[in-house]
C-alpha cells in the first residue's frame, strides 16, 4: 500500500497539481490582513506542493522559502516559477521536522490546502508546534484541516438519476463504508483518521474544528480565528462549523 509521501511524489498526483493557480477565500482574507504588512513579511509556505499560493504569496513577501515532503512536488513549483523572484525559494522539507529552520525567523508560516491532516495525531502535534516554534512573535500560523462533521456525508449514500454515476456511486459508497467504522461510531469521537476517498485508501486526519481551537490555545498561541472555506467567512456564531458542506476550515493563530 503506498504511503502518503509516495502519493504525492507519484507523477500522477504531481501533474494533476500542475496548474492549480486560485486562492481559497480565506487565504484572499489572508491577503488583506496582512496588507500592511507584506513588503517586510518572511514566509514560509509548508507542503506548497506544485505552487498554487506561490505566484501570489512570492510575489508580495519580502522573503518566500516553500517546502514539501514529497521531492517531486518541490521539483515541479521550483521549475514552474525558475528565476522569477530572488528572494523565493523551493526545498525538501518535512513539516513535523523544520531542524534547519532557526525558530523565530519568518512572520507567516502557512500549511494550506489540509495538507496537516496526512499526517497522524502525534505528528500533527509535532508540525504545530514546529510551525509555531519557526514563528517570530506578532506573526501568524495560518492551515486549513478537514472538517470531522462531514464525515456522515461522506458515508451516506448519495443517489444520482443518471445510471453511470449511480453506478459509479454505488462503488465509492461501499469502499467508504468498507474502509471506515460506522459514522454512528466514529461521531462520538473528537477526532479519526479517515479514508475520504481523496487518494484510493489514504487515511486523513480530520478533527472536530472545536477541539482543533481548544489544542491551538493549549498550546499557547494568542488568538485563534475559525474561517469557513465556503465563503471565507470567519466563523464566530456557535457549533456553526457543524455544516456537512464545510468540508474544511482555515485556522489563523496569532503567535
Ligand atoms: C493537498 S496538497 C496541497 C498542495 C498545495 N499546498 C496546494 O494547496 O495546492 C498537500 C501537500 O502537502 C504535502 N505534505 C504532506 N505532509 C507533509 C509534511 N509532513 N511536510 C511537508 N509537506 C507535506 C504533500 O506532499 C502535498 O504536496
Amino acid at each position: 500500500m503506498p504511503s502518503q509521501k509516495d502519493f504525492w511524489n507519484s507523477t500522477s498526483t504531481v501533474s494533476s497539481y500542475r496548474r492549480s493557480a486560485q486562492l481559497y477565500p480565506p487565504e484572499i482574507r489572508l491577503l488583506g490582513l496582512l496588507r500592511d504588512r507584506w513588503p517586510s513579511l518572511e514566509m514560509l509556505d509548508i507542503g506548497v506542493g506544485a505552487g498554487r499560493t506561490t505566484a501570489y504569496f512570492a510575489e508580495l513577501a519580502k522573503r518566500y522559502v516553500a517546502n514539501d515532503f514529497a521531492a517531486n512536488m518541490v521539483a515541479q513549483a521550483s521549475q514552474r516559477f525558475a528565476g522569477r523572484w530572488p528572494h523565493a525559494s523551493f526545498q525538501q522539507g518535512d513539516a513535523t521536522r523544520l531542524d534547519g529552520i532557526a525558530g523565530a525567523s519568518f512572520d507567516l508560516v502557512l500549511f494550506s490546502y489540509n495538507g496537516i491532516d496526512c499526517v497522524d495525531f502525534d505528528a500533527r502535534r509535532l508540525a504545530l508546534s514546529e510551525m509555531k516554534r519557526v514563528c517570530r512573535p506578532g506573526g501568524w500560523v495560518v492551515f486549513s484541516s478537514h472538517n470531522f462533521y462531514t464525515i456522515p456525508r461522506h458515508l451516506r449514500f448519495q443517489f444520482h438519476p443518471h445510471p453511470r454515476r449511480l453506478l459509479e456511486e454505488a462503488s465509492r459508497h461501499r469502499t467508504m463504508r468498507g474502509a471506515n467504522p460506522p459514522s454512528e461510531q466514529l461521531l462520538k469521537q473528537d477526532q479519526a483518521l479517515f479514508v475520504d476517498g481523496t487518494a484510493a485508501d489514504l487515511r486523513y486526519a480530520y478533527v472536530k474544528p472545536d477541539l482543533q481551537e481548544q489544542t491551538l490555545k493549549q498550546m499557547g498561541f494568542n488568538e485563534v480565528r475559525l474561517y469557513s472555506c465556503l465563503n471565507g467567512d470567519e466563523i464566530t456564531g456557535t457549533r456553526a462549523y457543524e455544516n456537512e458542506d464545510m468540508s474544511w476550515v482555515y485556522y489563523f493563530c496569532a503567535v
